[in-house]
């Protein structure tokens, strides 16, 4: 009988001699492994607070930028992870008011080189582009009720619509006001548009819109070409601002142009709904009112919605809906005018 071998782990001698280098080279990495991360264990442990890493205690790292300088800072140094309020907070005081009638004239001076956007419009290259006016352009409940009955109401000198699109509402309240005995003169209509439409809105309008050249959406040749058609009155009186609601309502601010009736019709998601309403009420002239679209459509998903209901809040308003619209009860007086009568 064969004598039996010691039980225990195999020694370097029971180990295959093909394998016997392979080892070594495994022994010597798991040496290197092992010291590597006990030092790094070590020096994480040591390290003092990086001035550049705010420990988790500190709320927001303190600003650089000068601008920011006015965020108040908590006790601790530490700064507030929200948005100083003067940020959310709109001009509620405009310039020197510009008369109802000077209105177009100021306007073309400031905007448009003293000349009206429609000589000798449309110029060859566009007109080859675009579609045939036309004499009713599609839109969105853009002939209800509601603008016969507020053009009937407050009588304006000035509108003012955000969102024009097409002109479908714009060249409405032209007719409207054109018609109604003893409106005369009859209102400027400014219509503020970036004339980009949205993304993807081509999908829908292919019958309205011509295709696109080089990016530009030829919204606003086409707009143009459609007031055009509607005749001279209405070139004489719908003007295209053709520029983000935001800058237009800034400019129109600055330089004292009021409108007596707003239609807000542009973005409508929240954000881009309130500062429209915000921005807008701002040369909404007092006794004014405005209005807008899409209280209870699908395509408002309550942002318009709940950015009029709030406003109607935060300012003490009531707000009627009208079918599709809302109307905001009208702007009270300045405070100081009371007194001052
Ligand atoms: C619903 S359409 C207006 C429809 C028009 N009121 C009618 O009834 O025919 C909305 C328009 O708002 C414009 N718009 C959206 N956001 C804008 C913004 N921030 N500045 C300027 N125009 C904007 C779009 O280009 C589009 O023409």
């Amino acid at each position: 009988m064969k004598p039996r071998p010691p039980a225990g782990p195999p020694s370097a001698s029971a180990v295959p001699a093909r394998l016997r280098p392979h080892l070594a080279l495994l022994a010597s990495f798991l040496i290197v492994f092992a010291a590597g991360y006990s030092l790094g264990l070590l020096s994480s442990s040591t390290r003092p607070p990086s001035p550049s890493r705010p420990s988790q205690t500190t709320a927001i790292a303190r600003p650089h930028a000068a601008h920011l300088s006015a965020v108040p800072a908590a006790p601790d140094g530490s700064y507030a992870r929200s948005p100083p309020h003067d940020l959310f907070r709109f001009k509620e005081e405009c310039g020197e008011p510009v008369p109802g009638d000077a209105v177009v004239r100021t306007l073309l001076d400031k905007l448009f080189d003293g000349e009206s956007p429609y000589a000798g419009f449309p110029p060859a290259h566009a007109a080859a582009l675009l579609h045939p006016a036309a004499a009713r352009p599609r839109g969105w409940g853009s002939t209800g009720a509601v603008f016969a009955e507020l053009i009937a109401a407050v009588r304006p000198a000035v509108i003012l619509e955000l969102g024009a699109f097409l002109g479908a509402s714009a060249l409405h309240m032209e007719a409207v006001s054109r018609n109604l005995s003893g409106l005369s003169p009859p209102p400027a209509i400014l219509c503020v548009d970036d004339f980009r439409g949205w993304p993807g809105f081509r999908d829908r309008f292919r019958r309205d819109v011509p295709p696109q050249r080089h990016g530009d959406a030829l919204l606003l040749p086409q707009f143009m070409a459609n007031v055009a058609a509607a005749g001279e009155d209405a070139v004489a009186r719908v003007l295209p601002l053709p520029f983000s609601t935001a800058s237009a309502l800034a400019a129109l601010c600055d330089w004292g142009v009021y409108a007596d009736l707003i239609e807000v019709d542009a973005g409508h998601d929240f954000h881009s709904a309130w500062a429209d309403i915000n921005l807008a009420w701002a040369v909404l002239r007092p006794g004014g009112v405005m209005f807008g679209h899409d209280y209870f459509t699908a395509a408002d998903d309550r942002g318009v919605r709940r950015a009029v209901t709030l406003f109607a809040k935060v300012k003490g308003l009531t707000v009627r809906p009208h079918g599709q619209h809302w109307v905001l009860s009208p702007k009270p007086p300045a405070r100081g005018d009371d007194d001052a009568r």
